[in-house]
């Protein structure tokens, strides 16, 4: 069911159900952090492998301190700035949280969300939620309740309802590494943000041998459909001018006979409309039994990095 119903919402959470609630990035299949019983139903309905963590979502009045062991300096000029908002910080974590949230971890990836139902629901329970993007792992996260109800309404009894998310990009994750900090995922908050508050930022490699953040896997976020990203729209369409095709494009329009289907990100040009349009564009596309959608790659800085990282995944065969 889709619904506004928070007090519904609050009382399914705390008898250990899973809920699907909107943050201001993209949904989140949520339950209370301290259940264990909610944890596994959490990987069990996404189908997410055991071994990659979930983010911790925490209210402005919840005590850091019940789930985190230390705050680094660096750590609380971000919180600081960014929270509420799509900032997750990855910190060494309490005892006293379970240590399937992390997957057996030792830092806890935790931030406050910055949607106001998700806020009065934090204000009414008294534990911390995890909650991971609410889709089935490896496929497009979900922007709408819609997009939820559609993906889990065989697992889940509420959705709730906060329409279309204002990101539509997940948070950006950053950890500290002897007291330097590593961006861990290109998110919501462009690097270059985040370098104004605390200097410079080392992007962490995630083709690493011993990747230290389980959920950098290459092929994520991904449509059935498959996808091309390129400089060259053009080119790519006359490679495969035999197939019935899809654009993803930005700022621009392109007519050819092979083209089925093109939705523009943003028709002026701004990469946070962008950014909040992508996934929904995505899902649009992949319901069209298109042969091929063939995406066109952003710039290289703030949000089109982000863009860029998802689309890439989302092209990996
Ligand atoms: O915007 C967001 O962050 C959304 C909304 C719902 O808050 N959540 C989200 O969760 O994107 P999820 O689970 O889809 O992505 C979290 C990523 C995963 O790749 C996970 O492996 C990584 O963060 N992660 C979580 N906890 C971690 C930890 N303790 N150590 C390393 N990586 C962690
Ligand atoms: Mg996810």
């Amino acid at each position: 069911m889709i619904s506004e119903d928070l007090e519904l919402a609050a009382t399914l959470l705390a008898n250990d159900e899973v809920v699907g609630l909107p943050t201001e990035t993209v949904y989140g299949l949520a339950g209370n952090a301290f259940s264990e019983k909610a944890i596994e139903r959490i990987y069990s309905i996404k189908n997410r492998p055991k071994h990659h963590p979930l983010i911790l979502h925490i209210s402005q009045n919840y005590n850091l301190l019940n789930v985190v062991s230390e705050l680094p300096a660096k750590a609380q000029l971000l919180a600081e700035h960014f929270w509420p908002g799509p900032l997750t910080l990855l910190l060494p974590k309490s005892k006293k949280l379970p240590n399937s949230v992390t997957a057996g971890n030792a830092q806890i990836a935790i931030r406050i969300p910055n949607h106001p139902i998700t806020i009065s629901l934090l204000n009414k329970i008294d534990f911390p939620l995890v909650a991971p993007s609410a889709n089935p792992f490896g496929s497009i996260s979900p922007t709408t309740a819609k997009h939820v109800h559609n993906y889990f309404h065989k697992e889940i009894k509420l959705v709730l309802d906060g329409g279309a998310c204002q990101k539509g990009l997940e948070s950006t994750i950053i950890g500290f590494k002897e007291g330097k900090p590593i961006l861990y995922r290109y998110g919501a908050i462009a690097l270059e943000e985040i370098e104004k508050i605390i200097g410079k930022v080392t992007v962490f490699n995630r083709n690493d041998i011993n990747p230290e953040a389980p959920g950098m896997i290459s092929k994520h976020y991904a449509p059935q459909t498959k996808i091309i990203l390129t400089n060259n729209i053009i080119d790519e369409i006359q490679h495969h001018a035999d197939k019935k095709i899809g654009l993803l494009l930005f700022n621009q329009e392109i007519e050819h006979p092979s083209v089925s289907v093109q939705i523009n990100l943003s028709p002026t040009g701004n990469t946070a409309e962008a950014a909040a349009n992508l996934y929904q564009a995505l899902h649009q596309l992949d319901e069209q039994k298109l042969d091929l959608i063939i995406a066109q790659r952003f710039s290289p800085t703030g949000l089109g990095n982000t863009i860029n990282d998802r689309l890439e995944r989302a092209a990996k065969n």
